[in-house]
């Protein structure tokens, strides 16, 4: 059960164990899973997250292409901490070739556990490129792209799929039994389709069609905001883990609740104010140790504002803070606003 005290790894919950599923070298841990998310499911964020009980970590989509050319960007991106494991790295790109080079060069730099292939990013510069939620159009392809991923390395490879590319070319149970007898050890479905998805809600039969369709594990994401979300989702659609996105922004905390178990939403109590500004001075601290200096104020400035929001005088820090670039001004305004919240209560 979720306890108001800060729990970090290793004080697991008491309640039902999560099935578990051997994937070749490792079993796919317990926990809910943080999705993947450019900007913000960086290495510090993920590595908070775990602390907090978060399953399978996924890093942020990076360049197939790039990465076969060697791209410092590219392969940098995909470092991470040993506290990450297992991790999946997940590229993207249009071709099976370039998967294929990029792969071996990412497992001899930083022997990840798993190699994802993004099939879903509805993104104008990925999509205009045949990349990302493009590959959605043909499944034969995205098996032929997890084929040539696991011709060219010895490493689990999963893919990230939408419903279809297109309403209502529904084509997310093709592509995953095409990714399944490629070879592939995991699927993850976001119940949207590729075009068209602002305003639609992520549909559970579709993943509940996913899971039926194959004998690896499902992830089922899309929409999922509360307990009661990750309850429903899983009863609804048989999925075998939930993947958490915008809930988890300003929250990494939410995976503590899910470690061993579906709460709902008034089995669990919110974090204290000061408890959510502790959680924020860690994540600083993980992202000054990762980052040079100015990538990591700026990619904190969207963090404060999550982990403040609804506090008094909280837009005051976040307007305040957005202008202001050294990290010690920085951190001693946070405590301050701390002190702040402390005598309010
Ligand atoms: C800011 C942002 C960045 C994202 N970046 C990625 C990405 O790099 N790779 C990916 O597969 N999906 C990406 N996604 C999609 C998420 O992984 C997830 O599928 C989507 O947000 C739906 O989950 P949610 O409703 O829980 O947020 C991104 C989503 C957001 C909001």
């Amino acid at each position: 059960m979720f306890d108001k005290k800060l729990k970090y790894k290793n004080e697991k919950s008491k309640n039902q164990p999560k099935p578990t599923h051997l994937i070749e070298k490792w079993e796919l841990p317990a926990g809910e899973i943080l999705a993947p998310m450019a900007g913000i499911s960086d290495s510090p964020f993920r590595r908070l997250t775990r602390r907090f009980g978060s399953g399978l970590l996924y890093s942020e989509v990076i360049s197939a292409e790039g990465t076969r050319r060697m791209g410092d960007v590219s392969i940098d991106m995909a470092r991470f901490d040993e506290e990450e494991r297992p991790i999946a790295i997940q590229l993207f790109g249009s071709e099976p070739s370039q998967f294929a080079d990029a792969t071996p060069i990412i497992i001899e730099r930083w022997q990840p556990d798993m190699i994802d292939i993004n099939c879903g990013c509805p993104v104008k510069r990925f999509v205009s490129r045949s990349c990302g939620g493009f590959l959605m159009q043909d499944p034969d392809l995205i098996g032929n792209i997890v084929s040539a991923v696991k011709k060219a390395a010895d490493i689990p490879v999963s893919v990230k799929l939408r419903s279809g590319y297109r309403k209502p070319d529904e084509t997310a149970v093709e592509a995953a039994i095409a990714a399944e007898q490629a070879g592939a050890s995991l699927i993850a479905i976001h119940g949207k389709y590729v075009r068209g998805w602002k305003g639609t809600v992520s549909d559970f039969e579709v993943i509940g069609r996913v899971k039926s369709a194959v004998n690896v594990p499902v992830i089922g994401n899309g929409d999922i905001l509360s307990y009661s979300g990750v309850k429903a989702m899983v009863s609804e659609t048989g999925c075998d883990r939930v993947m958490l996105g915008r809930w988890a922004c300003g929250r990494p905390w939410i995976f503590q609740a899910l470690e061993n178990g579906y709460p709902t939403d008034d089995e669990v109590p919110e974090l204290e104010a000061t408890q959510k500004i502790d959680v924020l001075l860690l994540h600083y601290e993980l992202m000054l140790e990762r980052f040079n200096v100015p990538t990591a104020v700026h990619r904190m400035r969207k963090h404060i504002g999550w982990y403040t929001r609804g506090m008094r005088g909280a837009s005051t820090l976040r307007g305040e803070l957005m202008r202001v670039e050294d990290p010690d001004y920085v951190l001693n305004r946070i405590s301050q606003f701390k002190e702040m919240v402390l005598e309010d209560t």
